[in-house]
């Protein structure tokens, strides 16, 4: 099989970033002789600087050294600090930017939607797991991608490493879809259930914390931003609906009470934070965020703690639920390499 070097460039070391380079080093053989595709990192950047070599960098070594609490810049012989991300994207010689940078929607998406303008504008393909630039710029980028003949992926931006945006927008191909309920957000989901089981709210945040899954800041899960984003990706990107944060009525968990938690839970009911795209008479979509008490016979309703869902209603293909149990960002980090798959072998 005749084999083709693919040039990747890692925007952002961090839970996924470092994981993704794990998974490239461990992937690396297997990927060779089943699609003879010789995946090569060649540059990485984190908050602090950079490592980068034509040649390719030793993905393990980068995730060594980010696990230890250190920065791509320190990278023996190929590493220097203080180089920004966007610096790094405008001049590296790749096939394929993988951007894990942070969210940052208060910050217009920075750093991580100009980097992905950028390597766009620069002919190269982009994944990303980064909500911030697809729910402030979707229809930008996918144009932006079009013109110069690239692809953007981003299937690891709704429900971690479930295969949400992919299922709707490549599996129901042809269909109208009536409904789309899902459970996309791990750290409510969680709170949730402490809450069902006598835990108070302070105590359930720091156990949540503890957890290492909890934003910096916390209002981000809590008050429903993040499932807010999620469902205005999903609308764009499956419903074709050029929706933004403000068009989704969102309504969080703070409001829930232990005894609202407990009495679900007596009923054999999960409360979960559901995000809701509802097809109107009129043909719209109306957009909902909202705790929800699921009954055990809905699709949903026996989803573990640390699970995500998704259920799409077509009036051709029936009713079809997918959920994944996360217990660690491995997962997650692997829509990367799913994204990158895609477009390398279709
Ligand atoms: N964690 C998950 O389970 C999960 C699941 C799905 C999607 N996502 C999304 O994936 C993205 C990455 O998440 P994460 O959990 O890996 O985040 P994280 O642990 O906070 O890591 C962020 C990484 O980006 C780097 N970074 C921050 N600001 C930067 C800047 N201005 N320039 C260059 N690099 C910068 C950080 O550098 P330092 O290492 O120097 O701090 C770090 O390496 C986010 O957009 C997140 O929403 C995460």
């Amino acid at each position: 099989m005749a084999e083709r070097t693919v040039r990747i460039a890692l925007v952002g070391l961090g839970n996924l970033g470092r994981r993704f380079a794990s998974i490239l080093a461990e992937k690396h053989q297997a990927l060779r002789d089943a699609y003879g595709i010789d995946l090569r990192l060649v540059g990485a950047v984190d908050s602090r600087g950079v490592a980068e070599a034509a040649v390719g960098l030793d993905p393990a070594k980068v995730a060594e050294i980010k696990a230890a609490g250190g920065t791509a810049a320190e990278y023996p012989g190929c590493g220097r600090k203080g180089v920004s991300a966007l610096e790094f994207v405008q001049v590296v010689d790749a096939d394929i930017l993988c951007e894990a940078s942070p969210v940052h929607l208060d910050a217009g998406g920075e750093p991580g939607l100009s980097c992905i303008r950028t390597a766009l504008s620069r002919g190269l393909h982009v994944v990303t797991p980064n909500k911030g630039p697809i729910v402030l710029a979707h229809a930008e980028l996918t144009a932006l991608a079009a013109k110069h003949g690239v692809c953007l992926r981003f299937d690891g931006t709704v429900a971690g490493g479930l295969p949400a945006i992919n299922l709707g927008a490549r599996d129901l191909r042809g269909a109208r879809i009536e409904r789309i309920e899902a459970v996309p957000n791990l750290v409510t989901g969680l709170v949730l259930d402490l809450l069902a089981t006598g835990v108070g709210w302070d105590a359930a945040i720091e156990r949540v914390r503890e957890e290492g899954i909890l934003e910096a800041d916390p209002d981000w899960d809590l008050d429903g931003w993040d499932a807010a984003a999620k469902l205005v990706i999903l609308a764009n990107a499956v419903l074709g609906v050029p929706a933004r944060l403000e068009d989704v009525r969102r309504e969080g968990i703070r409001g829930v009470s232990l005894e609202r938690a407990q009495r679900a839970a007596k009923r054999g009911e999960r409360l979960r934070l559901v995000a809701l795209a509802r097809l109107g008479a009129d043909g719209g979509y109306t957009l909902r965020v909202a705790p929800q008490a699921l009954r055990p016979d809905h699709p949903l309703g026996n989803l573990k703690a640390k699970a995500m869902g998704i259920v799409y209603e077509t009036d051709i293909y029936g009713t079809i639920t997918a959920s994944i149990e996360e217990e660690t960002p491995v997962p997650s980090a692997a829509t990367m390499l799913r994204d990158l798959l895609d477009i390398l072998l279709d």
